[in-house]
């Protein structure tokens, strides 16, 4: 197969085998921000991407045959039920993100996970290597893959690495409890330059470089090898303009109008959408609408409540005991205060397509995005990129990354209950024209800071230090 010039190496492909009831294959669109993000500038620019499918691979057969889906390129990586079980739900999502997101929940370690870890990483490594063209850019992407960008250059100095994390850097003292800490700050140390999502997150990773390697960091850079590594942030983003044309569509726009019909006309509409995950802050959020309920603040048939809570690595005991936390709290509040045809809080536990989602954003009148702790949150800058009338507010965390963007949002502590309560009070007795002035504002920065606004300041800074290295052609 031919080799390409700009590759995308993530751990999950954009898209996910699913099998059928029938036993047949189909592709869905997989889960999370990071797809969302980085499959419009794969189209832009007909890169390659490296990733896995989604399913396992029986142990002892060969790697998979690229195939075309939806006019990308994409390099499926197999992965054995047993490199699925301690790569990607052992050391990816018990050790790294809970400990990545404020150890939420205590982070485990066990060195069959990490050998596996690191096995998984150097087959993306492998593939990067033999897809990436002389001189080709590659990008890693996301805390499942932080040892490729070293092995890569071991494999390959000629291209050029760039490394982004989608989710949150933790301080030096919790990412000290790695017991391999320092073969993964080598790791991303690989790559020439290292993206956060906030500028806290990159202060933290210098800050590790020179605690943990007694390197000598810079604001944004650090020398390593005779290397310069440079360290910032990027902000990632949406098509904000993909948002748009999906909302003026007059199916979506019906359909927005049938789900306020369906859920009663309530006078306020407010809306969740997350994956099932314990740092969303889903159960919190819930707790404060059911006490509003309780001290009768508010009423079930005045204000109502959705929350898709999109199904999320099931096998890992933390999710299961998440969902079972939620589903016993919805069941709680709609026996209370539900009636026949009239739930308090709708929930939805399926993933839903992307018109039913924008259809919703449509509706809503409040959007509660509450993460105890999100390296950004595209949730919050999809409804706002879908409220063309400037109408609509935004309940959002000051832990996710995007309150350092949508400074107009409500911000709230999503571990302060009685701030949660008092700010849904507020915002549901806001007045319009503040609502308005809020929104238009934060409609006016994601126009400018949409996702190819976050892919181009990425490869442009990447040219301009290969320019001072003089390494550019
Ligand atoms: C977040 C992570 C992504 C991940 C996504 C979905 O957005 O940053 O790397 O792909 O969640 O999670 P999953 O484990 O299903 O890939």
């Amino acid at each position: 197969s031919s080799k390409s010039d700009f590759v995308v190496v993530a751990n999950r492909l954009p898209v996910d085998r699913v099998v059928d009831a029938d036993g047949s294959g189909s592709w869905r669109r997989s889960p999370g921000g990071l797809v969302t993000a980085v499959e419009p500038l794969m189209r832009k620019r007909d890169g390659a991407w490296i990733g896995w499918a989604g399913d396992a691979t029986p142990e002892g057969d060969g790697p998979l045959p690229p195939f075309e889906n939806d006019g990308l390129s994409l390099y499926p990586i197999a992965l054995t039920e047993n490199e699925i079980a301690w790569y990607y739900e052992g050391f990816s999502n018990t050790s790294l993100w809970p400990l990545y997101h404020d150890a939420i929940v205590p982070a485990e370690y066990h060195r069959e996970w990490w050998t596996k870890y690191v096995a998984v990483n150097q087959r993306f490594a492998d593939a990067a290597a033999e897809i990436a063209d002389t001189d080709a850019f590659v990008w890693v992407h996301d805390y499942q893959l932080q040892l490729v960008p070293k092995m890569l250059r071991e494999l390959r100095p000629d291209v050029r690495i760039g490394y982004f994390l989608h989710i949150p850097f933790p301080p030096t003292e919790l990412f000290t409890q790695i017991p391999w800490r320092r073969q993964i700050v080598e790791g991303l140390l690989g790559a020439d330059l290292v993206g956060f999502q906030t500028p806290g997150a990159a202060a933290n990773f210098l800050r590790l470089t020179r605690d943990l390697l007694q390197l000598k960091p810079a604001r944004q850079s650090v020398e390593v090898d005779g290397r310069t590594v440079r360290v910032r942030a990027f902000p990632i983003s949406i098509d904000a303009e993909a948002f748009t044309d999906l909302v003026n569509s007059p199916d979506v726009i019906a359909r927005a109008e049938q789900i306020r019909h369906d859920l009663g006309n309530p006078r306020r509409m407010m809306l969740g959408i997350d994956r099932l995950d314990y740092t969303k802050g889903i159960d919190k959020r819930l707790e404060a609408f059911e006490e509003l309920l309780d001290d009768g603040k508010i009423s079930s048939e005045d204000v109502v409540m959705v929350q898709v809570a999109t199904p999320s690595r099931e096998r890992v005991e933390q999710y299961r005991m998440l969902r079972e936390q939620i589903e016993r709290t919805v069941g709680r509040i709609n026996g209370t205060y539900g009636s026949v045809g009239n739930p308090a809080v709708n929930y939805i536990h399926r993933s839903l397509p992307r018109e039913e989602l924008v259809a919703l954003y449509l509706a809503a009148d409040i959007m509660v995005v509450t993460p105890y702790r999100d390296g950004m949150n595209l949730v919050a800058k999809e409804y706002v990129a879908c409220r063309q009338d400037g109408t609509g507010a935004l309940v959002l965390s000051e832990f996710a990354g995007a309150s350092l963007e949508l400074k107009q949002a409500f911000l709230v502590n999503p571990y302060d209950i009685e701030g949660l309560k008092a700010k849904y009070l507020e915002v549901l007795n806001a007045d319009e024209a503040d609502l308005k002035k809020r929104m238009r504002a934060m409609r006016r920065y994601l126009q400018r800071h949409d996702v190819m606004h976050w892919a181009q300041t990425f490869v442009d800074d990447m040219d301009a230090a290969r320019e001072r290295d003089g390494r550019g052609s």
